[in-house]
């Protein structure tokens, strides 16, 4: 469950962030929508506790996220996936070594069983076979796909994805859209995407908030949202 409540932020007199509510509850997948320049980011940022807020409190699975000193905010941050809007793949590892990167770090598991995990890991995003290329040999989509295996690797219930289909074809949006919704869901993860991309947010998600002047102007399930009458939903809909 993710939990946010009057989250503020500003920066240097501009309001981003306005008192933004809302919750994920557990196993649902929430779409974050809003232009660029909105808060997006700054609100992911947020959440795993890499930039503080100005006031507000956010709970992640019962962890008050703002609460937290620098040492269990890094313990806390193990326990989150975090797929980068760039995929932030380490260019002088193979994917292999990427995936592999968080396993060596924060597990005492041997090689083998890192190896095994790895396996897992590729061929769950549909990756099997070119665990051995370096990140400058992929596609945007084989990116965004890997760096989906490294952000679930230590099985996080909890996985945040920054502009999934940012760069990305139409093609390539939509299976990464349809791979972050179906992993998400037989892995049993709260989920929470930010995107400007109407159509495909609701590829991925149960329900899409609409962040605008730093405030969710409206919640729901896609049906909900294009019954809401204000007019800026209505606008950013089409
Ligand atoms: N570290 C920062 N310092 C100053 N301004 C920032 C910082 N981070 C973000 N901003 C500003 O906050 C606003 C929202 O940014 P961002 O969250 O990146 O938007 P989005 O992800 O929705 O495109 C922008 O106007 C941006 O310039
Ligand atoms: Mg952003």
């Amino acid at each position: 469950m993710i939990r946010v409540r009057g989250l503020s932020k500003s920066f240097n007199g501009q309001t981003v962030l306005a008192g933004l509510d809302f919750d994920v509850p557990d196993g649902e997948i929430l779409a974050v929508m809003g232009s660029s320049g909105t808060g997006k980011s700054v609100l992911l940022l947020n959440l795993i506790g890499l930039m503080p807020p100005d006031s507000g409190a956010i709970e992640v699975n019962g962890v008050a996220v703002t609460r937290l000193a620098e040492p269990e905010l890094l313990k806390f941050r193990r326990h989150v996936g975090y797929l980068f809007q760039d995929s932030a793949l380490y260019d002088f590892m193979t994917v292999e070594e990427n995936i592999a990167f968080p396993l060596r770090e924060h597990t005492a598991s041997g090689l083998a069983v890192i190896r095994a995990r790895v396996d897992e890991l590729l061929r769950m995003v549909d990756m099997a076979g070119a665990g051995g290329k370096y990140p400058s040999e992929l596609s945007g989509g084989m990116r965004k796909r890997a760096a989906l295996a490294r952000a679930l690797a230590l099985g996080s219930k909890v996985l945040l994805c920054d502009e999934p289909t940012s760069g990305l074809d139409p093609v390539r949006s939509r299976d990464i859209s349809l791979l972050i919704r179906d992993l998400s869901k037989k892995l049993g993860c709260t989920t929470l995407i930010t995107t400007h991309d109407v159509r495909n947010a609701f590829r991925t998600a149960d329900r899409a908030l609409v962040l605008h002047q730093g405030r969710a102007v409206a919640c729901g399930t896609e049906q909900e949202l294009r019954a809401v009458a204000d007019p800026f939903v209505r606008e950013f809909l089409e």
